[in-house]
């Protein structure tokens, strides 16, 4: 099986460049993942991220075929050869296949993604109802891989100012938490002309999350809201 992939040292003062590789013996059921640390036996320069090997800790987020998805979670089976394998879109590369997350993790911080609460603290837990509980589905999934944020064209020409659809994502799993006390703070935070309003409903983040999210709807959510806390 071919594979064209992604190389670039900004270290070593060279141009980024596309390298052929070929994999003799391709494994039923191979993950990308698993053909990758394959041709890395090979060639032991070639970096990439990649940890649980589950589609649970969300490192291994690549570009296969100009589609972001995670190396773990796609069978080689289904790719199009010669499998074309690059970063993820519109981060500061690092090395090969890893992308520097720092701008992504400081939209997630903005978004302040815990409980806040103004009440005392109850002597043994905060109460929620099943029903409660049961709005948080399809938002607390999310592995904060980055696959939807570096796949949304409104993040690449605004990465220090739009918060991107992973970040609001998180926004709105605690605006929909019913324990959580700080909705107005919330919504006057992501008031303005970018840290939201600049997702123009391209919905490319809702195309790639590996976990079947949806950060669109998540998004028109929070809008809602604010809609009813301005009447
Ligand atoms: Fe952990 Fe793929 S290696 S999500």
């Amino acid at each position: 099986m071919k594979f064209l992939i992604y190389r670039y040292d900004p270290e070593s003062g060279k141009k980024p460049f596309m390298q052929a590789f070929e994999l003799k013996h391709v494994e039923p059921g191979m993950m990308l993942r698993d053909a990758l640390l394959k041709l890395k036996a090979e060639d032991e320069t070639l970096a990439f991220r990649h940890s649980c090997g589950e589609g649970v800790c969300g490192s291994d987020a690549i570009n296969i075929n100009g589609k972001n998805g995670l190396g773990c979670l796609i069978p080689v089976s289904t790719l199009k050869e010669p499998v074309e394998v690059r970063p993820v879109p519109g981060m500061p590369i690092i090395r090969d296949l890893v992308v520097d997350m720092s701008q992504f993790y400081h939209h997630y911080r903005g978004v302040k993604p815990w409980l806040i609460v103004h009440d005392p603290e109850p002597e043994v837990e905060y109460l929620q109802s099943p029903e409660e509980r049961d709005k948080l589905d399809g938002l607390y999934e999310c592995i904060l891989c980055g696959c939807c944020s570096t796949s949304c064209p409104s993040f690449w020409w605004n990465p220090d100012k739009f918060r991107g659809p992973a970040a609001l994502l998180q926004s709105y799993r605690f605006l929909a938490d019913s324990r959580d006390q700080a909705t107005k703070e919330r919504l006057e935070d992501l008031d303005g002309p970018y840290r939201m309003f600049r997702c123009h409903t391209i919905m490319n983040c809702v195309n790639v999350c590996p976990k079947s999210l949806n950060p669109t709807a998540a998004i028109n959510n929070i809008k809602k809201l604010m809609v009813k806390d301005m009447v």
